[in-house]
């Protein structure tokens, strides 16, 4: 059965794109399977750090379809998937910034849903990396997946984001029409140091908030941290995955055992 996982958080620069290329890759490389990432957030960065073609023709239109594209109707799904060597992916544009304009009707909310479905068969996971933002794109990445996973850093309003993600998700699970069946598989502390003050303290939150989740859905998502590691950034810079450029190192390994969890957890 395919797993459409959405990586969110409305804080920018906490992990989640970073998050979306390593959880894709061990997916693929450790255990093989068939996986499609989908980059929802305008500033592309997802796009950028695994070398997806996000170049444009003299008109400015992308010269391999985006997923705005796809949403708008103004390409096939098809057509806008691009085959890298360890996992398929397609590709943002920064149009994605007027969709809550685009994107008006009530229905639209089930538009990534749709074209989801309509791929289903040729993937075992279909990962979402979303933008900073709470609009229509956010919505329907919930509207579209089985699992939410939450990357934080600690700093203050972190717990805040969490919250308000695990409300706004409650909100559409029990609105009248069901509107998501998404539950909160995981909560990540990205930059984790053992030895940190800030770490250990949300570390502690987190689990207090699992707990909540617990009691509300039945449910305890996984906490599970990923220690800081400078070739974070060293690696995009070669357009590799951790699990490419430092397979031995800490992070990686954090990883690998957030995938395990992942997958054990089905
Ligand atoms: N565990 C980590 N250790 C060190 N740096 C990290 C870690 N995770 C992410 N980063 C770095 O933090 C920056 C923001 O990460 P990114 O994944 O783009 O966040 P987001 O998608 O939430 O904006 C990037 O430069 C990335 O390489
Ligand atoms: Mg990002």
């Amino acid at each position: 059965m395919i797993r459409v996982i959405s990586i969110a958080n409305q804080k920018g620069g906490i992990g989640k794109s970073s998050s979306v290329i390593e959880i894709a890759s061990v997916l693929s490389i450790e255990y093989n399977k068939k996986v499609l990432v989908i980059d929802l957030d305008q500033q592309r960065n997802l796009s950028k750090y695994i070398g997806a073609n996000i170049e444009k023709d003299p008109k400015g239109h992308n010269l391999i379809p985006s997923i705005y594209d796809v949403l708008t109707s103004d390409a096939f799904i098809t057509d806008a998937i691009q085959h890298l060597p360890h996992f398929d992916a397609i590709s943002a544009s920064e149009q994605l910034s007027k969709a809550d304009r685009t994107f008006m009707d009530s229905d639209d909310m089930y538009l990534l849903a749709d074209i989801i479905d309509s791929i289903k068969q040729l993937y075992d996971y279909i990962i979402i990396d979303n933008g900073p933002s709470r609009n229509i794109l956010l919505t329907m990445s919930y509207v579209a997946s089985d699992e939410i996973i939450i990357p934080s850093e600690c700093d203050e309003g972190s717990i805040d984001g969490i919250i308000a993600i695990y409300s706004d998700l409650k909100k559409l699970r029990e609105s009248r029409n069901k509107l998501s069946h998404a539950i909160v598989k995981g909560l990540i502390l990205t930059r984790y140091e053992k030895t940190s003050i800030h770490s250990i303290a949300l570390e502690e939150d987190l689990t207090e908030i699992a707990n909540i989740i617990q009691q509300d859905i039945g449910y305890r998502p996984f906490v599970l941290p990923v220690r800081k590691s400078i070739k974070m950034s060293e690696c995009k810079g070669f357009k590799q995955s951790l699990q490419e450029y430092d397979k031995n190192g800490n992070a990686a390994k954090d990883y690998r055992k957030i995938v395990k969890t992942l997958i054990k957890e089905a």
